[in-house]
This record gives C-alpha cells, structure tokens and sequence, in this order.
C-alpha cells in the first residue's frame, strides 16, 4: 500500500534512509507535515516500512529528493510504484506543474534505469557534485497534461477560439461539411444558458460537473492515465491481425459502422474526417481474414500517447479482440519512446474496471452533452 507520510512513520523513514542512503532528511520530516509543498509518500507491506521517496513542489517542477527501497526488497517493483504514484498524484493534483526533476550519482545505473522508464532524460550533468566528488545527473521529465494533449489533438481538426468562460472548437477544414463544433465550458452554470439558447442542430458541449438539461445526448467519461510501463498486460493473449490502416475503405467502414448511432449525417462526417491527414494521428485497426473488426486511434504528444476511439464491432466483443488490440499498441509505442498514456473512457461502462485492473487511474471527468439530427 502506498500513502502519504505521517508522524508515525518517521522514525521508520530515519532509519530507512540512514540504511540505504546514508544520509537523512532527519527532523525537517517533522516540519514538512506541515508544509503544504511537501510530498512524501511511503510504501507499507504488513506493518512494514519498504520503500518512500519524498518531494517538495518547487516553482513549476516537482523536486524528487530521497527515494529508497529496503535492501531485502530491492529490484521488486516497489521503487517503481512509489515513482509511479507520485507522478499520478502530481499529474493529478496540480495542472500548473511543468515536470519533475532530480539528482542521481552518475554509477547508479539502477536508479536512472528506473527514472529513465518514466521518461526522464538527462539535462545535465552536475560536476563533482557529492561529497566524495563524483558527478550528478539532473534528470527531468516534462509533464504533458490531458488538456494540453486534447487541445493539441482537436487544434489538428478545429479552430479554437478562447473566450471567457469557453473555449469554442470548430471545423476549419471543411467546415459546410463537417459539424463537429463544440464548446467546452469552464463554468457550468453558464453552459446551461448557452445550451437553453443554442439552436444549433449539432451542438456538443463538454462541462466537468453534471447538469440538469433534457432531450441531449449525454457521454459521461472518466479521464484516465498510467505511465506505460506500469501498464500490466502480460498475460492477455495477442488475437487477430493488427496493423496501422493503409486503405480508405476500410477506415471509412469502420468509423461510419461506430457513429452510426448518431445518424447518417454525423456518421458520414465523422468517417470522412478521420480520411484528411493530420499530425500525430494514427489509426490502427484489428483484422480477421482481412475484414476489419475494431479501431484504435492513437494521437502522440511529446512522450504521451492518447488513446481514443477504441471500439471493437458488436458481433465481435467480449472474445479478446479488444484486449489484443490494446496490447499490441500499448507495447508498440512503449518500444518507441513513449512514457505516459491517457485515455477517456465511458463513465457507465465496465471497462473502466478493466482499465483500472491493468494500471489506469481516474484523474478527472468530462460530460458530454451532445445533440444531433
Ligand atoms: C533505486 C531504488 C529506489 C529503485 O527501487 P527498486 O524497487 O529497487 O526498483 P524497481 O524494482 O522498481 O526497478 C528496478 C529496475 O532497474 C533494473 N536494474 C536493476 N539493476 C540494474 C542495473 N545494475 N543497471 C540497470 N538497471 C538495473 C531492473 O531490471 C528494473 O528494471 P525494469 O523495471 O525495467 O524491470 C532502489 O533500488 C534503492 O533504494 N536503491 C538504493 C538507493 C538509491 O539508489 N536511491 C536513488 C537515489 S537517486
């Protein structure tokens, strides 16, 4: 289990660190209870104290100070969890954070191996840094926050407008044939006026708190993240043939097969958006015998990937073709230099257990009010 710090477990945090680092945060443990930048989180196994990192927010970073594993119970992942949750905590604390950062000795190759599997990348290197003169990596790793990857992903497909209390996204590639605009609300109580005045035939607004409005459409989703490498799925099995789609027809059946529940119109559309090219967008599809049966779609943002879309045809779910696919691209990407993965998923489904099983945390939530002919 892995948590916050308190007064009980300094004593036990001392002697950890006197033990592994030889050195000691000692009795400003006492005094960072009370300090609201402080972070310190430990790892407990049965009573027991195995592992803690602290950090302090510093400016725009988080500062990465102590971080130890008990000698016995090195090497078991647990160091890698403890990095892992405060990445989470901080991705989902605090939107202001830029990244994090970190000295490591330049001979501990176990440490940067683990800081490197998170995506942090030597920016410097610090000389004779240590009391015995050896040197000191900085190691830093930029956050790349969900509203920063969406507004990306939707800049390649709509012009966003800013206002004062939205911000408008529409169509700038074909705009009389396209209608996905939309609004996305920083204050709920305004969005319910601008919905109750709004005419527009395929109005979509996207709020983070629930309201009360009738006759739309509603998408309640979770938002949800895991660095990659703490993504477990290893023992799903690989089904069906999974590519990057190279041919129109099918990427366009498969897309107009998934919106159709939204009419001809929007399914129509929404197929023949996804056919423009656009940066950092790929499409991946599942194949049995050469017949397309589910989607992914993946958009890279720095070392982020964001996953969206992903839907395996009705006839063909519940008989691990989604699971297959999901872990194909996970790994894919997680061979080619990218560390932290976001998705959406619907608040309503399972599927968010599943995702929660492999590794995904819920960082925040999005409702969808969507109306269209
Ligand atoms: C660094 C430390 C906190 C990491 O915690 P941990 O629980 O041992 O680490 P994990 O088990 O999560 O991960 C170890 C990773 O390093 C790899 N590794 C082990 N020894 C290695 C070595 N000599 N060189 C490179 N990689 C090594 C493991 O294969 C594993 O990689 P994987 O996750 O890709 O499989 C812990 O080992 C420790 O307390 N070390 C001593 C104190 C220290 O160095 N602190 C960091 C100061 S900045």
């Amino acid at each position: 289990m892995i948590r916050l710090y308190n007064e009980e477990d300094i004593e036990d945090i001392i002697t950890l660190e006197k033990k592994i680092l030889n050195t000691t945060l000692g009795d400003s443990l006492y005094i960072d209870l009370e300090n609201p930048f402080a972070r310190h989180y430990v790892y407990i196994d049965n009573n027991k104290l195995l592992g803690y990192i602290s950090s302090v927010f510093d400016g725009d970073m988080i500062s990465i100070m102590n971080f130890c594993v008990d000698d016995n119970y090195q090497n078991k992942h647990i160091g890698s969890s403890l990095l892992n949750y405060l990445l989470i905590q901080c991705i989902k604390e605090n939107n202001n954070l830029t990244g994090a950062i970190l000295e490591v000795r330049e001979s501990n190759k176990r440490a940067i191996h683990v800081y490197e599997s998170f995506g942090f990348k030597n920016i410097h290197t610090r000389k004779n840094y240590y009391s015995d003169l050896e040197n000191a990596l900085v190691l830093m790793k930029e956050f790349n926050h969900y509203d920063d990857i969406l507004n990306n992903y939707l800049a390649n497909y709509c012009n966003i407008e800013r206002k004062n209390d939205y911000i408008k996204y529409s169509d700038n590639i074909q705009p009389d044939k396209y209608f996905h605009n939309y609004y996305k609300f920083f204050d709920n109580e305004n969005a319910l006026d601008f919905i109750s005045e709004n005419n527009d035939d395929y109005l979509m607004v996207l709020v983070n708190k629930p309201l009360n409005i009738k006759n739309f459409i509603i998408e309640k989703e979770a938002i949800m993240y895991s660095s990659l490498k703490m993504l477990n799925l290893r023992n799903y099995i690989s089904k069906g043939n999974i590519k990057i789609i190279d041919n129109d027809n099918d990427l366009y059946n498969i897309i107009y097969n998934d919106s159709i529940k939204y009419g001809k119109n929007y399914a129509d559309s929404e197929a023949l958006r996804k056919l423009d090219k656009h940066n950092n967008i790929y499409h991946h599809g599942i194949y049995i015998d050469n017949t397309i049966i589910g989607y992914l779609l993946v958009y890279t943002n720095l070392n982020s990937i964001y996953i969206t879309d992903f839907f395996i045809l009705p006839e063909y779910q519940h008989q691990g073709y989604g699971v297959s696919l999901f872990k194909n691209i996970v790994d894919y990407y997680k061979n080619n230099g990218y560390f932290d993965c976001y998705l959406c998923a619907d608040l309503e489904d399972s599927v968010i257990n599943w995702y929660q099983k492999i590794g995904f945390v819920v960082i925040n939530k999005n409702y969808y009010y969507r109306r269209c002919k």
